[in-house]
């Protein structure tokens, strides 16, 4: 396959079908996106945007969230659950304050210095802010759309999937021109198209790149083991 064909196409789908209107959006700044990427590590898109509407208008700044008080910081987070977050997310700040004289790192090395940041998180504010494109945002719309698009067998968690899927979303993965659109577009396709159950092949922008298209897409990645 073309890598650059899927990539292409993929972004041409995202700015045409995906979602371009979610409120961290309207940011290309790392302090916006770091936040929501965050709220998004285990909570659904619905449930986030009114959260995060309220979290920017009481923290508008870097330096707003570094002073919040504990109390209030909880409340406002109240709801999203993983409260760790929360708290990683202010340490992150008061770092930045203190440490980095307020300047929010962009890319994926500095993210990482951050508590609260792993690589999926780093990668896709990296994509987003300074258009890094060293290294593929790897979530579980990720893992499922490469193991449907390459067949790749297992189960996530084991170790020759997930190199697997290493090696296709890094072989997938087109230059900085592209990479934020594209990214998102990831998460579209996860989300609205290559979902785990039900997948609307018909309507896929990428279905002739997909070798699990004409198998059963259903079957990869293969379900966890149920203990
Ligand atoms: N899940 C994680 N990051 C996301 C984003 N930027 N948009 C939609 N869903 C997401």
């Amino acid at each position: 396959m073309k890598q650059t064909t899927f990539s292409r196409t993929l972004v041409e789908w995202q700015r045409s079908c995906g979602r371009r209107t979610l409120p961290w959006q309207a940011f290309d700044t790392p302090y916006e996106r770091l936040v929501s990427e965050v709220m998004l590590q285990q909570t659904q898109v619905a449930t986030v945007i009114p959260y995060y509407e309220r979290f920017l208008k009481r923290f508008p700044t870097v330096e707003s969230l570094a002073e919040a008080p504990e109390e209030e910081l909880m409340r406002l987070w109240a709801g999203l659950g993983y409260y760790a977050r929360a708290r990683n997310l202010q340490r992150a700040a008061a770092h930045v304050v203190s440490n980095l004289r307020g300047k929010f790192p962009t890319r994926v090395k500095g993210l990482l210095t951050l508590p609260g940041v792993g690589p999926s998180t780093a990668a896709a504010v990296a994509a987003f802010t300074s258009h890094e494109a060293r290294f593929p945002m790897i979530d579980g719309n990720v893992k499922r759309v490469c193991a449907r698009i390459r067949m790749i067998p297992g189960r996530v968690g084991q170790k020759t999937f997930e190199k697997k899927v290493r090696q296709c979303a890094k072989a997938l993965m087109p230059g900085s021109d592209l990479i934020a659109d594209y990214t998102q577009g990831l998460m579209d396709l996860g989300s609205q198209i290559c979902r785990k159950r039900n997948p609307k092949c018909t309507l896929c922008p990428v279905r002739t790149l997909c070798r699990a298209a004409d198998a059963n897409p259903e079957d990869f990645p293969k379900p966890k083991k149920s203990l």
